[in-house]
């Protein structure tokens, strides 16, 4: 697996819009779309906002961009703040004027749980029709989890309900006004609905990610650290700034 450290996280950042940029014209040069697969949380903001800027300053357009985000908490209702559709319309489509917004794909946490399964499978099917999907983006979470395929996830996992582990539920904490109020449940895509995308950029900052960034990276490919999966896609690379690189041997 593919690591590039930086010393500058915003530059980081910006060769990650960059090559999202690259691989949504190089689609549109050929006329097709490019399917990109999206997370929330701290680490892609700036992401999306050099995204943002392209597109305002006029340089990228997002026609034919189609979008299936990674996870979505079980029980938010998509118009609540915590909720993660809220975060894409903040943080990204509330500023692009180009898209077509039923190419817009993210988990639905607030059907009942008979719907779950329907749900989940026809999330998977969605990725299939539209094509499969060409990069994913992903953060790192600080037992190693990828969207929110916590520590024992399987290999073969497509996007299912999880409960989420207790220091995902503290890390989301600040963002809820109390653990207590974030949701225990989850819907994401599987491990192996993440490893079947063409193209994997790993993000992950700080120095409270070097130990987990580094077992991900160098240790054993084990479910105790899903991140590992990733040292056996063929076309994965992990983005990390100067901190969260420190526990690389
Ligand atoms: C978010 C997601 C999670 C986060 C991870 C890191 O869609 O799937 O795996 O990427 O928890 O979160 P941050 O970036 O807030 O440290």
């Amino acid at each position: 697996i593919e690591v590039n450290v930086y010393s500058d996280a915003d530059e980081l950042s910006y060769k990650v819009a960059l090559e999202i940029a690259g691989t949504i014209r190089s689609h549109a040069s050929k006329g097709q779309n490019c399917v990109l697969g999206l997370a929330t949380g701290s680490t892609p903001t700036p992401v999306y906002r050099e995204l943002v800027k392209m597109h305002k300053d006029g340089k990228l357009s997002f026609k034919n961009v189609v979008t299936f985000n990674l996870d979505e908490y079980y029980g938010l209702h998509q118009d609540d703040l915590q909720s993660y559709h809220k975060y894409m319309a903040v943080h990204l489509f509330d500023h692009i004027t180009d898209m077509d917004y039923s190419n817009i794909h993210i988990p639905n946490g607030s059907i009942s749980e008979g719907e779950v399964q329907r749900h989940c499978k026809e999330y998977e099917y969605a990725i299939k029709a539209a094509g499969g999907i060409d990069l994913q983006l992903l953060g790192l979470g600080r037992m190693g989890h990828i969207g929110f395929n916590e520590q024992g996830t399987s290999r073969d996992s497509r996007t299912h309900m999880v409960y989420l582990d207790r220091v995902t539920r503290l890390d989301a904490a600040s963002d809820f006004f109390g653990e207590q109020h974030v949701p225990r449940r989850a819907l994401t895509m599987g491990i192996s609905t993440i490893l079947s995308a063409r193209r994997v950029l790993l993000m992950a900052f700080g120095e409270n990610k070097a130990d987990i960034a580094a077992r991900s990276v160098e240790g054993p490919v084990s479910s105790q650290v899903p991140a590992s999966f990733l040292q056996e896609h063929p076309n994965a690379t992990v983005l990390l700034d100067t901190a969260a690189s420190s526990g690389l041997t």
